[in-house]
């Protein structure tokens, strides 16, 4: 990897489907980044065992997730693109850095009481560890910047907090992290409540819509979507879903806000969420067909995952043989 550029890394969890919203707001800005940066792109499979999962479908979203990185425009000839389970050091580093990070800290994690409450049955000490081995993710590999949504800000200045705290316990050792937003897609809404973030966990079918929902599923999901009081398609605070259905009809068409304004003026809801689903469709479609192709390849997925483990892990070693000598462990003879 080259030097002078700087260091990229996300991830997204291999559960459950990814909607429209992981897409324009997190996926979608990925690809740009791969000329100016070094970028790692990782399928963080330890991460979505935190909740409890069926193995034969976590394995199988597994896959089908690497296959929709490439369909979005990962090029792994460019980026690293890798399953966190390959690369050991991931969990290593963790540990290490479980001994530096307080209780109290991942106590007060917004996500963690989120989840321990939706989740009351299985408050494990992997959800509360979560934001360390997300922590440990970027550490690794120095990223300077990472990708993430609003609901990440809280872990990503963690990740800093351990990187300051070690940095200084230890010694300089790790770049400190910078969270990299992206602020047209970062708010993409539920279809049913646009004061809520579209989610993946969301259990009303209506509220989100899938990158791998059928062309009469988005159409019924817009014709569906809540709207505001009168009439009017116009942007403004006050009209929180239409303004949801314009950032993404203008997302999706390339359109401004402004000139999607005046194109649908007087013309009523009813036409203007069917435009919203054509233009989704029309960004949806081919990524699904080139994914559907790609499943099917197993062999060159394949390839893709050894190589990006294998450029993953040369970084990770070296981080650790360093973070290992530093804590004072006594290195293996070889
Ligand atoms: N917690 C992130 C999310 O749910 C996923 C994630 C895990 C991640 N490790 C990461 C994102 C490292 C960025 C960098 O969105």
């Amino acid at each position: 990897m080259d030097n002078v550029k700087k260091t990229v890394f996300s991830g997204v969890q291999p559960t459950g489907r990814i909607t429209l919203g992981n897409y324009l707001g997190a996926i979608r800005n990925w690809s740009p980044l791969q000329d100016e940066y070094n970028c790692l792109y990782c399928i963080v499979d330890l991460h979505s065992l935190t909740v409890k999962q069926v193995p034969a479908e976590l394995r199988k979203n597994t896959m089908e997730l690497v296959a929709l990185y490439i369909a979005c425009g990962i090029d792994p000839s460019k980026s690293a693109l890798f399953i966190q389970s390959h690369v050991h050091e991931h969990a290593e580093l963790c540990w290490i850095l479980d001994t530096i990070a307080y209780i109290g800290e991942l106590n007060r994690m917004t996500q963690f009481k989120d989840k321990s409450r939706k989740h009351a049955d299985n408050i494990n000490m992997g959800l509360m560890n979560y934001p360390v081995l997300m922590a440990s993710d970027i550490l690794l590999y120095n990223a300077q910047l990472v990708p993430i949504g609003k609901d990440q800000t809280q872990h990503l200045e963690l990740a800093r907090d351990l990187a300051i705290r070690f940095n200084g316990r230890y010694s300089d050792t790790f770049a400190v992290p910078e969270a990299l937003m992206f602020k047209s897609g970062s708010s993409i809404k539920s279809l049913q409540d646009p004061s809520a973030k579209m989610s993946k966990s969301d259990t009303n079918e209506n509220a989100v819509v899938s990158l791998l929902d059928d062309k009469d599923a988005i159409v019924r999901k817009f014709k569906r979507a809540v709207t505001d009081c009168d009439t009017e398609v116009r942007f403004a605070e006050d009209k929180p879903a239409i303004s949801n259905l314009l950032n993404i009809y203008s997302l999706c068409s390339g359109e401004s806000i402004a000139d999607a304004e005046k194109r649908f003026a007087g013309r009523g809801y009813g036409d203007f969420k069917l435009a919203v689903a054509d233009s989704v469709i029309a960004v949806i479609e081919p990524i699904q067909a080139e994914q559907k192709r790609l499943v099917a390849d197993k062999a060159y997925l394949e390839s893709v995952l050894k190589q990006g483990a294998e450029q993953a892990e040369r970084i990770a070693r070296k981080t650790l043989d360093k973070v290992y000598r530093k804590v004072g462990l006594v290195g293996r003879i070889r």
